[in-house]
């Protein structure tokens, strides 16, 4: 078990307290977080108290702490996973050798460069979600984005924490970069595409949590195998956090679709116009939605064929989520067939690892649809969600601009541009959804577009008062 001092100014089980410099680093970017945050944070809730757990240790019981607080004075801390005894390299070339507790020198840029591509999405995400309050369809729903917007701000933590222990000067620099980049911003955008689009209603929240949290993850597993073994701790220990981030995506969509199964129940009819207009997501403009979230989500993984992946993998840097379920963890001797818009193609296994990523995050994107699938199939309607084909909307990799169907058919690019309002939500639908979200805020109560959540949190009833607004 880890211990934490209550009186230190940053949690940690990283020994802050007898290093000097390292303790000085992040004792003077904390001001800038927090300055940070009250501006590009969560709109005007700043001093409500929210029912917030926070990570006081990385054991079973201070990993999920439950209390009231007000944001800007959670606690914010670093954690690593637990240390494990003479850990060895899992994959790449170094397989079997001891990992790495000190970045060696010619990984340096390339370990910089994955830490703060990874660090950038944590606070974009916040910038994304910051008006969210304002539209909230219950208590329950505000408590749990928040939830979600202190934790993304700890993972910004962690990743800076790495910047500042073990980058030095260049590290210092760019975590003041992490703060300086802003979701959208036309100037200084943060770095991934998706972290740029806007979300300005819950439904893009769900599908955001959904798919773009589930990239995280994905992200997260395949650095919880590095051989830079600080950056694997700290991995591992976000995933912890990151698993409730989807279960707000799955089970808000999943609440979704029970109202709007209700509604078409009570109306006696699917048709979407109609269910619209009692006051439902009809479920064509939820699968637009999906689409639309799904193929952003998966340009995540870059290129189909990549050489910086199969350096990365070589290197020790970065390896595949679960490596161990893997027979094979060097891959000098595999291929891959890939299809492009050229036909098949045999590639070298380490230069299509982002299609493998991609191929098994898809997978686990369909244990959602399953469970909504089922969810309609009982209610006696017969739409089906799904998602789209890899090849859709793709703007990297050899895919990117190709006219294709959300089936993962080729069209002519009159076709596509024609169709795409039918596939992707249009100006008319992200104005209907617009419409619905209308804040409520009385303990228990949901706004009409939702369903209740099955359960609280932390045992507490639904009607439990999550946020005290004052
Ligand atoms: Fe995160
Ligand atoms: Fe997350």
């Amino acid at each position: 078990m880890s211990s934490v001092n209550y009186a230190e100014k940053i949690p940690n089980n990283v020994n802050l307290v007898s290093d000097r410099t390292l303790q000085r680093a992040l004792e003077h970017w904390q001001p800038h977080f927090i300055e940070w945050w009250k501006g590009m944070g969560p709109s005007d809730f700043q001093s409500a108290d929210v029912y917030l757990r926070t990570a006081t240790s990385v054991d079973a019981q201070g990993w999920a702490t439950y209390g009231t607080v007000k944001m800007p004075d959670y606690r914010w801390g670093i954690f690593l996973a637990d240390q494990q005894a003479e850990r060895k390299i899992g994959f790449g070339d170094q397989m079997g050798q001891p990992v790495w507790q000190q970045v060696p020198g010619e990984y340096r840029s390339t370990l910089r460069r994955l830490i703060v591509t990874q660090g950038d999405t944590e606070p974009a995400s916040v910038e994304q979600q910051r008006l969210l309050g304002h539209t909230c369809p219950s208590l329950y729903d505000l408590r749990n984005l928040f939830q979600i917007n202190v934790e993304e701000g700890r993972h910004l933590w962690a990743m800076v924490y790495l910047l500042h222990a073990y980058f030095g000067r260049d590290g210092r620099e760019e975590a003041e970069e992490l703060l300086a980049r802003h979701s959208g911003d036309a100037d200084k955008p943060r770095i991934l595409t998706t972290f740029n689009e806007p979300i300005s209603d819950w439904l893009s929240l769900y599908c955001f949590t959904y798919f773009t949290d589930r990239d995280g993850k994905y992200q997260l597993k395949s650095l919880a195998e590095s051989a830079f073994d600080p950056l694997s701790r700290t991995c591992r220990f976000m995933l912890t956090e990151e698993a409730h981030h989807m279960f707000v995506g799955e089970t808000g969509i999943g609440r979704v679709v029970k109202r709007t199964l209700e509604v078409m129940k009570e109306i006696g009819t699917d048709d979407p116009a109609k269910v619209r207009a009692a006051g439902a997501v009809d479920l064509p403009t939820l699968q637009k939605y999906l689409n639309f979230w799904c193929s952003s989500s998966l340009d995540l993984f870059g290129s189909e064929i990549s050489s910086n992946s199969a350096a990365n993998f070589a290197n020790g840097l970065k390896g595949r989520p679960d490596e161990t379920q893997y027979q094979d963890h060097v891959l000098r001797a595999s291929s891959f067939k890939m299809m492009t818009p050229a036909g098949a193609e045999e590639v070298p296994m380490l230069n299509a690892l982002n299609e493998v990523m991609r191929e098994s995050y898809l997978k686990d994107c369909e244990i959602g649809l399953k469970r909504w699938n089922r969810q309609i199939e009982r209610a006696g309607f017969s739409l089906r969600l799904t998602l789209p084909s890899s090849r859709f909307r793709r703007t990297i990799g050899a895919w990117a601009g190709q006219p294709v169907d959300p089936e993962g058919h080729m069209l002519s690019k009159e076709d596509y541009e024609r169709k795409l309002g039918q596939w992707i939500p249009t100006e008319a639908d992200r104005a209907f959804v617009h419409s619905l979200m209308q804040k409520v805020t009385e303990p228990g109560k949901m706004a009409a577009w939702i369903a209740p959540p099955e359960r609280g949190i932390n045992n507490l009833p639904v009607e439990y008062e999550y946020v005290k607004l004052h």
